[in-house]
């Protein structure tokens, strides 16, 4: 397909598998796992297993999408540069809008989950309650989460295989952690605390508390979980093979971070029954302690802080990528795909830190993770369209990565979508409706003028 338009906006051309591999892992195992697995757990009792299962088989579609088109058109605005090309220059900045709210609050989810780890260390430093924790727990203001996104932002700006460097070693960091509360929590594993198994039942409906439950609930959250993956294909431009690269990083960053969950997740539920850790906001570090494991549950907060930034790098940087692409289709002002000096663009990265970091110390985390989940849902079910579309319409474009069934697996990965986002709580379709009525006013009052 076309090469980056040359000039200003033109990417450099730094990375290959590994890093993608690693940017992959990097952005995919996070929060979801590290916290959301106790929202998850609340949601749907010891069936969050199969809540797991659910999501993972979608992502696992969607990432097969992802691989063909990414490699067909390596861009960086990624869902949005193919819905662009494929689907028109309306449901591109609709599916553009939603990897906005997507990159954005996750990068604040995941802020306030690091958080979640690090306010009880900086607690023990003499740090005020107050100022390490949001509201909803009883703070003021979460100021761990805000600075947390601001030297990620700054590493970012700095350069990105500086930045890719750096990444690569907190993901070892992180996938040890993991093995680490597997190895401990695994030998305690009861099969009586899976039972009962499915306590809310399998699709979504309200508990007496007001929560809406169910396995479908949370696996509509525990999604967060599962993708990142998508982030890689934002960095196509900056890949020197795209075709096989991004084939590796996609495929193999899921393959290894699903690996990973099944064993973490039935560690945890087999460990204690799912009521001691559910809603906490640092469920694997709790789950050590209620073990009497004080040293290791110490050892994985503090890796958490550590690696856990791995996550808002990816997310931020992919940010930054499709506000670069979208810019240069006239759908944002052409301002913002300036680059610096050292090729990175600076003054996206600036704003967009600026405005996700005032979220992250306010808001809760299950209810802006069901957010950025409502605007990924809607980019996955964009590009498992583009996936049928385009085999239909351009069946010979030359494919250098060939989803097989790619059909069947277009078709679960739009189906699949679509369910996860019912089953999201009502209270985030309603936001995720406002978002776009908002989006399809600026459409029509500056896109449609602007991208002709
Ligand atoms: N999958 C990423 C996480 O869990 C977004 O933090």
């Amino acid at each position: 397909m076309t090469a980056p338009s040359p000039g200003p906006a033109a990417l450099p051309k730094t990375l290959s598998w590994p890093h993608l591999l690693a940017l992959g892992v990097g952005s995919i195992v996070g929060t979801g796992i590290l916290t959301l697995i106790g929202v998850g757990a609340d949601r749907a009792g010891p069936a969050v297993l199969l809540s797991f299962a659910i999501a993972g088989a979608i992502c696992a579609c969607a990432a097969l999408a992802y691989a063909e088109l990414s490699t067909m058109m390596p861009k960086a605005g990624s869902a949005y540069s193919y819905s662009h090309k494929v689907l028109g220059s309306t449901v591109g900045w609709i599916v553009g809008w939603s990897l906005i709210l997507e990159y954005s609050l996750v990068v604040s989810t995941v802020a306030v989950g690091w958080s979640g780890y690090a306010a009880p260390l900086l607690q023990g430093l003499g740090f005020p309650k107050a100022l390490t924790q949001g509201s909803e727990l009883g703070g003021l203001i979460n100021l761990p989460a805000i600075v947390i996104i601001a030297v990620v932002a700054g590493l970012l700006a700095f350069g990105t295989k500086e930045s890719a460097r750096i990444n690569t070693v907190l993901v070892i960091i992180k996938i040890l952690t993991l093995s680490l509360f597997v190895a401990v929590a695994l030998p305690a594993f009861d099969a009586t605390n899976l039972s009962p198994f499915m306590p809310f039942g399998f699709g979504k409906s309200m508990s007496p508390d007001g929560i809406e439950r169910g396995v479908m609930a949370a696996a509509a959250i525990i999604f967060f979980a599962f993708y990142g993956f998508d982030a890689i294909s934002t960095a196509a431009e900056e890949t020197r093979n795209p075709g096989r690269d991004l084939v590796i990083g996609i495929i193999g960053s899921l393959a290894i971070c699903t690996l990973v969950y099944v064993l973490v997740a039935a560690a945890a539920i087999g460990a204690m029954p799912f009521a001691r850790f559910a809603d906490s906001p640092e469920p694997l570090a709790l789950i050590l302690r209620q073990m009497d494991r004080e040293g290791v549950a110490h050892v994985v907060a503090i890796a958490a802080v550590i690696a856990l930034p791995t996550v808002l790098l990816g997310f931020l940087y992919g940010q930054s990528r499709i506000f670069l692409a979208m810019a240069r289709d006239g759908f944002l002002p052409a301002s913002m795909a300036k680059l610096s000096s050292r090729g990175t663009p600076v003054r996206v990265t600036t704003l967009t830190a600026v405005i996700v970091a005032i979220l992250a110390g306010i808001l809760p985390i299950s209810e802006i993770a069901a957010l950025a989940n409502a605007g990924t849902l809607i980019a996955f079910a964009a590009v498992g369209t583009c996936l049928i579309v385009l085999r239909k319409r351009d069946p010979n474009a030359p494919r250098p990565f060939h989803v097989p069934a790619g059909m069947a697996v277009g078709t679960v990965t739009i189906l699949g979508c679509l369910y996860l986002f019912a089953s999201l709580p009502t209270k985030t379709l309603v936001a995720c409706l406002l978002w776009n009525l908002l989006g399809a006013a600026l459409y029509l009052i500056r896109g449609r003028r602007r991208a002709g």
